[in-house]
């Protein structure tokens, strides 16, 4: 496959990732702030440059905590809530462990609660972030659909949900199909794996 076609692919499934099947939700819009935090998009591909100048680890663990984000209950942002005493968290859970980098959206949704306050929702920050270390590594750029809701509820036994390392083709297809995700969005999604470490 030429090397466009497989960055289309990746570009296309992650899209889908991000917007297909995870959530109900209002249609999003690449132009949700156009009006209210222009922005916004500026902001955060700052943020996360800056934050790989100083820290090569940074993009693949946004690149990873957007996917983990979405598989379980939508891109929502919920993989950012911290436990409480109550509640174990899906940043506690046992595949998040090894997602770091929360700083780097924190400190993006930081500035932008200075520039425009209650208005970019953490979930559209994990999107914009996921596609800007995608671009800055050498892969696509694509207009990230924005005006998802941040959710409140974030389970650490939700993260069983997150496929582990040992399923089988089959396996990893079934738990894709789940999410309305097929073999071509699985195939081209694992090309994140481009990037970053594995144990
Ligand atoms: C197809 C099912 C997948 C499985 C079974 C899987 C599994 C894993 C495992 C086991 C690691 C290493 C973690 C460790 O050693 O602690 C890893 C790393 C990573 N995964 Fe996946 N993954 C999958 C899909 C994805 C998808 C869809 C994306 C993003 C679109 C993604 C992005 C990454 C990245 C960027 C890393 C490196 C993280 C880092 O260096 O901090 N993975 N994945």
């Amino acid at each position: 496959m030429a090397a466009q076609d497989t960055k289309n692919l990746f570009l296309s499934a992650l899209l889908l990732l991000s917007i297909a099947v995870f959530s109900c939700q209002a249609a999003l819009d690449t132009h949700y702030y156009d009006q209210t935090c222009p922005q916004a998009e500026y902001i955060v591909a700052q943020t996360v440059r800056n934050a790989s100048i100083y820290d090569s680890k940074s993009p693949a663990r946004l690149l990873r905590m957007f996917f983990h984000d979405c598989f379980i209950r939508g891109c929502d942002a919920s993989i950012l809530l911290d436990s409480t005493p109550g509640n174990k968290a899906e940043k506690d859970g046992p595949p998040n462990i090894s997602v770091r980098s929360f700083y780097v959206i924190d400190d993006a949704k930081t500035k932008l609660e200075k520039a425009c306050p209650h208005t970019v929702s953490c979930a559209d920050v994990i999107a914009m972030a996921a596609r800007d270390v995608v671009t800055m590594t050498g892969g696509p750029y694509w207009s990230v659909l924005k005006g998802r809701k941040d959710g409140r509820v974030s389970k650490a036994s939700d993260t069983t949900n997150l496929p582990p390392p040992f399923l089988n083709a089959n396996q990893l297809i079934q738990t894709f199909a789940k999410r309305g995700l097929g073999i071509k969005d699985l195939v081209a999604l694992s090309g994140a794996h481009t990037l970053g470490f594995s144990h």
